[in-house]
């Protein structure tokens, strides 16, 4: 006949087991702490002439490559600043590429990384990635993680445009991160 542990030693054993359980779950999620942080950069965006940090690289092939139209695949490098002066500090810059998306020309999709090279930040990323309505003044996307200080963040960009003259097609956009991360 098997022998039996005794009642206490298996309430003993379940909760060590509960505990450890408890520890690997903690040592992943750290147990739900997680801290915020917010960003508000600027981005100086040129869509045409000689200083273009927007330019149509690919498109749907005997049609126009024009925003509107889509299958539009565009290749984007600008500085981003702490303030809205174009002067203002450099914290880095937005590369990446966005499409539009849509039939109707209406939204783009955007996959963009913010490459930082402010002291606070210098070599760390910031991975973008969502679609939105490209001709609305407001948007949001998805920040889907990032590199260096941002490893396993998660949060949303909200993109404004508070500056924009037609006839040198400069544009500056305010964009408000939300971060969480451990
Ligand atoms: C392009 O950039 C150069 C160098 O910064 C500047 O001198 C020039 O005025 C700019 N051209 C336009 C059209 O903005
Ligand atoms: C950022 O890092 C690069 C390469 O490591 C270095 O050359 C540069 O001086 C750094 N910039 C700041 C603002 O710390």
């Amino acid at each position: 006949m098997a022998k039996k542990f005794p009642k206490l030693t298996k309430l003993f054993f379940f909760l060590v087991l509960a505990a450890m359980a408890k520890l690997s779950h903690c040592a992943w999620e750290n147990c739900g702490v997680t801290e915020e942080t917010q960003l508000t950069l600027y981005f100086h965006d040129y869509s045409n002439g000689p200083n273009a940090t927007v330019i149509p690289v690919a498109g749907i092939a005997g049609r126009e490559w024009n925003f509107k139209q889509v299958g539009s695949v565009y290749v984007i490098d600008e500085p981003i600043t702490e303030g809205p002066e174009r002067d203002s500090p450099t914290v880095g810059r937005c590369q990446g590429l966005f499409v539009t998306a849509s039939f109707d020309g209406l939204n783009s999709h955007v996959v963009l990384s913010i490459m930082f090279t402010n002291e606070a930040y210098n070599g760390s990323t910031l991975e973008i990635q969502g679609t939105s309505k490209q001709f609305e003044q407001t948007g949001e996307v998805s920040v889907v993680s990032g590199t260096g200080k941002f490893r396993f963040v998660r949060g949303y960009a909200s993109f404004k445009t508070v500056f924009w003259d037609e006839v040198t097609t400069y544009a500056i956009l305010q964009v408000d991160i939300t971060l969480r991360h451990y």
